[in-house]
């Protein structure tokens, strides 16, 4: 009897331990995917520039870790050309993103454009 009791312990145990494993495994699956996933191609100017670019330059385009780029900033007066360049390549410490495409790049560069013509 005892054994029987100690042996169902153990079994639920074990099983729990299972169902938390996978729900380490999800969570770190969700967790690259979304670190990982490519933007949608049909991802909007606003939309590549929140998931790609917030981070580093603020979401208002003001600036942390990268230049701002908003209204007023250095970026407002350089030609297209550079940004696209920059983006593509990545400049300085800045990381390339050559995965996008022609559109969302040009995407990309309105959205800019639009904030620092403050509309
Ligand atoms: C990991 C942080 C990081 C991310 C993400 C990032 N940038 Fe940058 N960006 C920087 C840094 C740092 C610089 C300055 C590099 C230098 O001049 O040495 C920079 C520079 C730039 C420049 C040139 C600005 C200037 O005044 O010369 C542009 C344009 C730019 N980034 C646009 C973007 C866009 C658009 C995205 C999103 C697709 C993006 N960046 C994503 C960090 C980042």
């Amino acid at each position: 009897m005892r054994r029987l009791i100690g042996s169902r312990a153990s079994s639920d145990q074990a099983a729990a331990t299972g169902r938390r494993r996978v729900a380490v495994l999800a969570l770190f699956v969700g967790f690259v995917t979304a670190c990982s996933s490519p933007p949608s191609e049909t991802a909007t100017g606003p939309e590549l520039y929140s998931q790609l670019c917030s981070s580093c330059h603020g979401v208002g385009l003001e600036g942390e870790v990268g230049p701002p780029l908003g209204e007023g900033s250095p970026s407002a007066t350089l030609p297209d050309s550079y940004l696209v360049t920059s983006i593509r390549r990545g400049i300085g410490t800045m990381p390339s993103f050559d995965h996008l495409s022609e559109g969302q790049v040009n995407r990309l560069i309105a959205f800019l454009r639009d904030v620092q013509a403050g509309t």
